[in-house]
């Protein structure tokens, strides 16, 4: 599949409003014009190559997400159908298309939405540094949360632990806080909110994955208020924003192969001598083949799409 693969746009007669790591985003009044390119960050830095069809996976999960979380939390899409986005964006209508989505403007939240049924990641890690797998007691606090001792790690937590984070400035980590701190920040009525939202997105997600074949371990959520509502926003249960493993594959106690997204790339980076700062180093050919067919893969299975509806 030959691929028109697109790492940034300018396009002059449109607004920038912000370009983030992944998404460019111009400004269209009340509304904003969200681009996925398929630009790739690994350890907070943007790589040099693009990897094909990353910006339209990400983009058409996240759609099919949002529409089957309707009944469960407003989000903030108006359209992803290049043929009724505003006259202005039609020049780039060829870069847009099943990549891009008009949505509201919204105020986002301070705070990430952080999600987990099992114990990966920076909860495993600050398990780990706590003692909590052969740890003394009955419980180890990590993110905030209270979890029992002997865990061991990729395993299941048993239930949804909430454990937001604070968004950092560019180029740093998230910050992990307590859900106490979260109140501080939000108000207890929009923390409490924002949690039950995304516990109940997190577990209609992982029940509709698992029957895929999916086991979604933990994922992040972007809530913003939109004339006054909590509305979700930005991308829903993609590769980029959550962990997925093959449910055939999964055992606790290691780390889960790298099926269908960037943790592939990561572990070919910890092979090189790279230092982790700006600028990446390009990645050869078959490390980006094999990262877009994770990609294409996780959509496939999730959409139930075939990849060359994405040609
Ligand atoms: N409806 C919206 N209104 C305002 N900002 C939004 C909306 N949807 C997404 N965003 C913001 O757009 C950015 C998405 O770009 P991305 O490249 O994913 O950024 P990041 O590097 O922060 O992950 C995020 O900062 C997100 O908060
Ligand atoms: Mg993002």
């Amino acid at each position: 599949m030959a691929e028109n693969v697109v790492t940034e746009t300018n396009f002059e007669t449109l607004k920038l409003f912000n370009r983030g790591k992944v998404r460019d985003i111009y400004d269209l009044g009340d509304r904003l014009l969200i681009i996925t390119t398929d630009r790739i960050s690994a350890f907070d830095v943007i790589l040099p190559n693009g990897i094909p069809f990353k910006g339209k996976v990400l983009n058409q999960i996240s759609m099919y997400w949002f529409k089957v979380m309707e009944d469960i939390t407003a989000n903030h899409i108006i359209t992803c159908d290049v043929d009724e986005f505003p006259e202005s964006c039609r020049p780039y209508a060829d870069i847009l298309k099943g990549r891009s989505i008009i949505v509201k403007k919204a105020e986002p939240l301070p705070v990430e939405c952080v999600v987990r049924g099992y114990i990966a990641g920076s909860m495993w890690k600050e398990y780990k540094e706590k003692g909590g797998q052969n740890g003394e007691g009955s419980t180890v606090n990590v993110c905030g949360v209270d979890l029992p001792t002997g865990l061991k790690e990729s395993g299941k937590l048993g239930k949804t632990f909430f454990t937001p984070a604070t968004k950092a400035e560019q180029g740093d980590h998230d910050m992990n806080i307590s859900f106490e701190k979260s109140v501080e920040i939000l108000g207890n009525e929009i923390a409490e909110q924002a949690k039950d939202t995304s516990v109940k997105i997190y577990e209609k997600a992982v029940g509709i994955a698992e029957k895929k074949g999916i086991i979604i371990a933990d994922t992040k959520f972007e809530f913003g208020f939109i004339n006054g509502n909590l509305t979700l926003i930005d991308e829903i249960c993609s590769p980029d924003s959550s962990r997925f493993w093959p449910s055939s594959e999964y055992a606790e106690g290691k780390s889960q192969p790298s099926c269908f997204d960037k943790q592939f790339v990561r572990d070919y980076l910890l092979t090189l001598d790279w230092d982790k700062t700006h600028p990446g180093p390009e990645l050869p050919e078959n490390i980006i083949t094999q990262t877009s067919d994770k990609y294409l893969q996780a959509f496939e299975i999730l959409t139930g799409r075939d990849r060359k509806e994405l040609e």
